[in-house]
């Protein structure tokens, strides 16, 4: 079995990184600048937003966090992400998702300049992906997909079985794993929440993308022998072993699949580190594009 070490692979893109905006810098030029919106003080999402910063920090990008009451309204929203459209210093926008239920996520995502969508949830930016266009590809698949090229896993003619249909992680990746291109020209099944027989789907996969929010969902009694598994799932759960009082927990029982797997990535450390990697590369990607 081979550990897919996520931290690895994003220090590596990341000092790639570091190195383009250093030479950005020295031609005198303004770094990136990433703005994350919060709203409302949900914990996961704070965590999420802490770790983005530091990222960008850590590779010389500029990144501020523009934060929200929970009851913040969705015209008010509206007009924060507007002003952030048209202020020529900022390259990426982001709104944290979940939002609060009084906010309709669509409109807000909808009202985000295709320019600076560095997440690639504005509709613009999915249809280009699904035309195989170039864009801002949503960072999570991206980084699923940096994974399987870093460690040369072949994907051709492979069945991919992906858990969870979400637009974030499981749609998109459904799209990019089906492109023709490497990594891609897998034949795809995205299973959800009325697929009857998501166990014998697993069981005839030869690459599985656990996205479901379940903590241990994947068995070792559904996978064969061997399988390449992407577990995305970051589930929080209470813990009395940790500090904090929770721990991260994947969808895969990592402990006993891990027996059975041939490739497999460890939570935390594997796809996570590559999710914000990702985004750091679409705010660059984004940067270039407005000033260079
Ligand atoms: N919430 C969970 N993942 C994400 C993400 O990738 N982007 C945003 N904006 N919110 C999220």
């Amino acid at each position: 079995m081979t550990l897919i070490d996520g931290k690895l692979v994003s220090s590596a893109i990341k000092e790639e990184i570091k190195k383009e905006v250093a030479g950005i810098l020295d031609s005198g030029k303004r770094a990136p600048h990433l703005v994350a919106i919060i709203v409302g003080e949900d914990p996961a999402s704070m965590t999420y937003v802490s770790n983005k910063e530091k990222a960008c920090h850590a590779v010389g990008i500029t990144s501020s966090v523009y934060k929200m009451p929970v009851e913040t309204t969705q015209d008010e929203l509206l007009k924060v992400v507007d002003f952030m459209n048209r202020d020529a210093d900022i390259d990426g926008i982001i709104v944290q998702l979940p939002l609060p239920a009084s906010i309709d996520k669509n409109v807000i995502i909808n009202a985000i300049d295709p320019k600076k969508d560095v997440d690639g949830f504005h509709p613009e930016s999915v249809g280009k992906m699904v035309a195989g266009m170039d864009t801002f590809l949503p960072a999570t698949p991206y980084g699923i997909v940096k994974l399987l090229e870093y460690y040369k896993i072949e994907t051709e003619g492979k069945h991919c079985v992906i858990v969870g249909r979400s637009n974030i992680v499981g749609t998109p990746a459904a799209i990019l794993l089906s492109r023709k291109a490497y990594p891609g020209n897998c034949t795809v099944t995205l299973c959800h929440s009325k697929t009857p027989n998501i166990k014998e789907l697993c069981l005839s996969a030869d690459i599985i993308i656990a996205a479901i929010g379940k903590p241990g969902f994947i068995t070792a009694d559904m996978v064969r022998k061997g399988v390449v598994v992407i577990d995305v799932g970051t589930n929080r759960v209470e813990s009395t072993e940790t500090k904090s009082g929770y721990a991260l927990l994947g969808d895969v029982d990592f402990e006993n699949v891990s027996k059975v797997a041939g490739y497999i990535t460890p939570v935390p450390g594997g796809v996570g580190p590559m999710t914000i990697t990702g985004l750091i590369q679409n705010t660059l990607k984004a940067y270039k594009q407005a000033n260079i």
